[in-house]
């Protein structure tokens, strides 16, 4: 598994992160297995929230890994805090609250990573501030990061909050890269060149924050696997015949695909069956070129001006 830097923190970590939102659907020696099996694989960065299963998932995974103090040691943790039923809460008071809870469960005394999960309407930035602060402080954090956030939006934090945002997690595949084409699509008037969220991929760029796409199989909001879907024939073709030049699977040509692009992006994967999860860390290996990689893009249905 290749590594790298996050953010501009000096925090090494695996290309692929292993999103745990759906380890709720696994029994404990199925859980036990797959996190034995992110770990032999050098998948040692896992992606949690506070509400993914309700709570569940981060117990499930403490339980499933035997968290102690030298397994903690093993793995770098990430979760993320911020959504609560019917609205989203960056106050002081429920991020630390919030924390906590991810501590209790994940049966630990810090998280590597902390996101804000979804862009708050009523954020104040002092207050993310001041939880930040006491969050570093007291050793409970090492790193900052948001998710789903705009350009302008991680500057507005970015005026108050001291640390350096390290992380953007974004919905971002082959099947929803609106942040891709409406930089190819620049100054056009079809659908692909509005620029939904200020150019978040140049901005992260620009900043050194590094994206997390999630989903990166999915097509829509959830609405499925676009791979061996019929929804997306001429994709599939594509990538299966890339698939078989490089004597692999289309989990990882999926997955290769989005670690091709130079803005060094840390996808979180989301499955939680074995055998696919190595398929993607097997990605790592793989450098598409560019030729294959447009080859891919234009298979989607994605348009070149
Ligand atoms: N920041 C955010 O707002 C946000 C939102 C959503 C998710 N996330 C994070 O991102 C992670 C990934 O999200 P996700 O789970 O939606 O991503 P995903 O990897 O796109 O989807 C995983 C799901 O697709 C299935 N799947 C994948 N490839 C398949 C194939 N070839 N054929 C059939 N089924 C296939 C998996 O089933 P199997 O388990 O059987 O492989 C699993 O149910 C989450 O765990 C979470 O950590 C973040």
């Amino acid at each position: 598994m290749k590594t790298m830097k996050l953010g501009t923190s000096s925090l090494e970590v695996p290309v692929i992160a292993v999103g745990c939102m759906r380890i709720n659907s696994l029994d404990k020696p199925q859980a036990e297995r797959f996190v034995q099996s992110a770990l032999d694989e050098g998948a040692t960065f896992f992606d949690h929230a506070d509400i993914y299963g309700g709570g569940e998932c981060e117990s499930i995974f403490a339980d499933a890994i035997h968290m102690n103090a030298s397994v903690r040691e093993k793995v770098i943790l990430q979760s993320k805090c911020g959504i609560r039923s019917g609205s989203f809460d960056f106050s002081k008071e429920h991020i630390l609250h919030a924390v906590d809870g991810s501590l209790k469960r994940l049966k630990t005394d810090y998280l590597d990573v902390l996101l804000l999960h979804r862009p708050d309407a009523l954020v104040e930035p002092e207050e993310v501030a001041e939880a930040f602060d006491l969050l570093a402080s007291t050793g409970k954090v090492r790193h900052f990061g948001v998710s789903n956030q705009n350009s302008m939006q991680i500057q507005l934090l970015q005026k108050t909050v001291k640390q350096p945002l390290v992380a953007n997690q974004l919905q971002l595949s082959i099947t929803n890269a609106n942040m891709i084409s409406n930089g190819i699509n620049v100054n056009m008037e079809n659908a692909a060149s509005v620029n939904r969220d200020g150019s978040i991929l140049d901005f992260c760029r620009l900043n050194d924050i590094t994206v997390q796409p999630w989903s990166p199989f999915q097509y829509g909001f959830f609405e499925g696997v676009f791979l061996g879907s019929d929804k997306f024939p001429e994709l599939n073709r594509k990538i299966d015949e890339i698939a078989d030049q490089y004597s692999v699977t289309n989990t990882t040509i999926a997955i290769a695909w989005l670690l091709r692009h130079p803005a060094h992006m840390q996808p979180v994967t989301g499955t939680m069956n074995i055998e696919r999860l190595k398929d993607c860390c097997k990605a790592s290996e793989i450098r598409l070129t560019r030729e294959e990689w447009y080859e891919i893009y234009r298979a989607a249905g994605n348009v070149l001006p």
